[in-house]
């Protein structure tokens, strides 16, 4: 026998181990898993010291993930394997707003706000307003659609990643009978992702940068709709080449208008600079 048999006959017999999975999906999921994983061991011909490597990075991830922070998923993200899959799931439906990764920083029980009402919430930043319709892909305008909104305040951090539980840069609203929404919040900042654990070492030892360009988080759900979950991305923002998580699609770059102070489309008077932003939202029908 060969080296090289010797090394297909372990892929073989590991492979053949999982033939009697009566749940064909995960058949198929655990043999090519294991496939992929012994290629890519024979590929860069892993050494011991490196295997101890990866185990003892893998056992860090784990132990710094709880509810608070979720490392694997953070680690996901960095590999652009969190991308490929929302890649691999995208809506086919030609016009639809396209999707992007969800990140680690939203909240299921962020605080209702009226139409025009503002989610910053005490968030640092410029100002910002926000506007626009949803629609469903035959072009009808879609009321009452659940608009789910989260963002970075002007220091590049969620309201989660601060001491206590306050809620500030992140709330829930509807559309209006038209399928139109509006609310006030903070023009986004760019930010650097979690580095402070094993994620932030594999970056920094493959000289790459933990900066996520400035965006504003969208989560939108509708009868009928394929949930979308998106983004919207400052147009002119240094980090759109080098996003640390590859989610930037050119058709999330927006503008947002740079306004002089004085009076905002729903009556509010500024006496400093603000912002706006003007996004349209389209969803999948499902058949
Ligand atoms: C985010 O945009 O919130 C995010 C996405 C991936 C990793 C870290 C943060
Ligand atoms: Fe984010």
């Amino acid at each position: 026998m060969t080296q090289q048999e010797r090394e297909q006959a372990v892929t073989d017999e590991v492979v053949a181990s999982f033939a009697a999975t009566s749940d064909e999906r995960l058949r198929e999921i655990v043999q090519s898993l294991t496939r992929h994983l012994h290629a890519f061991a024979r590929d860069v011909r892993l050494s011991q010291e490196e295997w101890e490597a990866g185990i003892a990075f893998l056992t860090r991830v784990g132990h710094l993930t709880d509810d608070k922070r979720q490392e694997f998923i953070l680690l996901s993200d960095v590999l652009g394997l969190s991308m490929l899959t929302v890649g691999i799931n995208a809506p086919a439906a030609p016009g639809a707003t396209e999707s992007t990764v969800f990140g680690p920083f939203f909240v299921e029980s962020a605080p209702e706000v009226p139409l025009g009402g503002d989610i910053a919430r005490g968030a640092a930043g410029t100002p910002c307003w926000v506007s626009g319709t949803v629609r469903s892909t035959d072009g009808s305008p879609i009321a009452g659609a659940r608009i789910e909104v989260w963002e970075a305040d002007e220091d590049g951090f969620y309201d989660v990643q601060y001491e206590g539980d306050r809620s500030a840069g992140r709330g829930r609203l509807h559309s209006g009978d038209d399928g139109g929404y509006r609310f006030w919040s903070v023009r986004p900042s760019s930010y650097g992702i979690p580095d402070d654990g094993p994620v932030g070492e594999l970056l920094a030892a493959t000289g790459r940068a933990p900066m996520r360009p400035a965006h504003l988080h969208f989560k939108v759900d509708a009868a009928g709709h394929r949930t979308l979950i998106t983004h919207i991305f400052v147009a002119g923002d240094p980090h759109l080449d080098s996003d640390a998580v590859f989610g930037v699609k050119e058709s999330l770059v927006v503008d947002f208008a740079e306004r002089e102070p004085g009076t905002a489309p729903d009556g509010r008077v500024l006496d400093t600079p603000w912002t706006s932003v003007e996004f349209d939202i389209v969803l999948e029908a499902l058949r």
